[in-house]
């Protein structure tokens, strides 16, 4: 096989690599019942996909789902401390798919290998944070006339292109991913709450139970983070900006605090609000001695890290795998994950495999419909018809079986004159 463009750290992992993936399909069935009608229908037939994931194993599945389906695809990394250096070789080496991603590339390697992936010259994308997008529309406005479409993965990334749209600057039709009810339920809440609080365990073998957690941001990542860390035994306090989260947040039974009176409060702090400067140095030098400051939000500027560096009189690096401990000016240490960066991914292993099985579910039938689709740019609805048959397709793997509804109910509840 005559590989494709790639840039990838070994592909001496391959052999290891394909081994995780084929370990996590195996609890992704919807996925794989995808593969199946893919490859008989080729529903992608000739279109060539861009896409930029966390470079997972679960992220393996889909592309080999569409690449099933017909699609030539090329990938990139959304987040280089996401990357699995062995996933990204077996993509190349076993399945032809043009990977361009190192684990712990710099800014210039990230944005090098966005621009690798999208002079694949796309007919559609795949985005996680909205970056390619954004190169799109910026320095390689030169490719945008042959993109038809894309999907979105992420809060953060639809909150941006919602912006975009709303200034007119948007040129292309994207459809909403991460808005589907499947994926807010099943992945923000479910697998973003138990991801996280796996990863700060893993990194600082913390005992959750009898901490104080602070979680900045009650929404649909919050409040799944909330729950499993009251699940593990912790008090858990909330800090919000909207008021009928915080109400939410509080009829749930936490404790809804500002954070500069949770700042000294917290043992644990986790940031998911996709906003920026959550903890900032008036916090810092309030915190209790060893707290752990960790973020779940898009984006690495949910915990001011620069202004960490500046409070502190030395930073010891690496105390543990992904663990950063900055020493304040009176000797205590804050412990930083992941320099900030999303830390179920950068100090975990992400959603469960099950999890994933939903969204790429989701992710590659809005492909399949957007191959087909002929939108005008904007931000698109995925339509509800996916997700039942994504949530339809889980539970009957699940072994789950729905009542249904009589002639007479079915008439009921759709007639006003009932
Ligand atoms: N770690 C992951 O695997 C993962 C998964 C999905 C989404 N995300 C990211 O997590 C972030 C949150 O996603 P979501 O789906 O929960 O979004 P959401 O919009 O449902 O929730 C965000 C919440 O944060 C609140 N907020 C905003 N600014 C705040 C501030 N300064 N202080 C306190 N609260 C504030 C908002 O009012 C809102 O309730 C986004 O950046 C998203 O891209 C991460």
């Amino acid at each position: 096989m005559t590989l494709p463009p790639h840039d990838v750290a070994d592909l001496g992992l391959a052999e290891q690599g394909r081994r995780r993936v084929e370990f996590a399909e195996r609890s992704m069935p919807v996925l794989g019942l995808l593969r199946e009608r893919f490859a008989t229908d080729c529903p992608l037939s000739g279109v060539r996909v861009a896409a930029c994931l966390h470079l997972t194993p679960e992220t393996a599945a889909l592309a080999r789902t569409l690449v099933a389906g017909g699609a030539q695809l090329h990938l990139a990394a959304s987040n280089p401390l996401s990357t699995q250096d062995d996933v990204a070789a077996t993509l190349v080496a076993d399945d032809g798919i043009g990977v361009h991603a190192r684990h712990g590339v710099d800014r210039t390697g990230y944005a090098a290998h966005l621009t690798g992936a999208l002079d694949s010259r796309p007919h559609l994308l795949l985005d996680d944070g909205c970056d390619l997008v954004n190169v799109l529309h910026t320095t390689r406005t030169d490719l945008l006339a042959g993109v038809r479409a894309g999907g979105e993965q992420t809060s953060t990334g639809v909150l941006r292109l919602r912006q975009m749209a709303a200034d007119g600057a948007l040129r292309l039709p994207m459809a909403a991913v991460n808005d589907t009810p499947m994926q807010l339920l099943v992945a923000n809440r479910h697998g973003t709450g138990q991801s996280t609080l796996d990863a700060v365990m893993r990194a600082t073998g913390v005992l959750v139970a009898g901490t104080t957690v602070v979680v900045a941001g009650y929404g649909w990542c919050g409040s799944g983070i909330a729950s499993r860390a009251r699940g593990l035994g912790a008090s858990v306090v909330v800090t919000e900006v909207e008021p009928s989260r915080a109400l939410e947040a509080v009829l749930d039974g936490h404790r809804v605090l500002p954070m500069a009176e949770a700042a000294p409060l917290g043992d644990v702090f986790l940031t998911t609000t996709g906003n920026r400067d959550v903890l900032t140095a008036e916090h810092f030098v309030v915190m209790k001695d060893g707290a752990v400051l960790a973020n779940a939000g898009h984006f690495d500027v949910e915990v001011d890290v620069v202004g960490l560096e500046r409070a502190s009189v030395e930073v010891h690096r690496r105390v543990r795998p992904h663990v950063d401990a900055y020493e304040l000016p009176d000797g205590r240490r804050l412990l930083l994950l992941a320099e900030g960066r999303l830390a179920n991914l950068a100090a975990g292993e992400g959603h469960p495999a099950s999890v994933m099985d939903i969204s790429f579910a989701v992710q590659a039938l809005t492909v399949e419909w957007l191959a087909g689709a002929s939108l005008v740019p904007g931000v698109h609805e995925v339509p509800a018809a996916i997700d039942d048959e994504v949530a339809r397709t889980k539970l009957a793997a699940l072994g789950v079986r729905l009542d249904r509804l009589s002639p007479t109910q079915a008439r009921y509840l759709s007639s006003w004159q009932a």
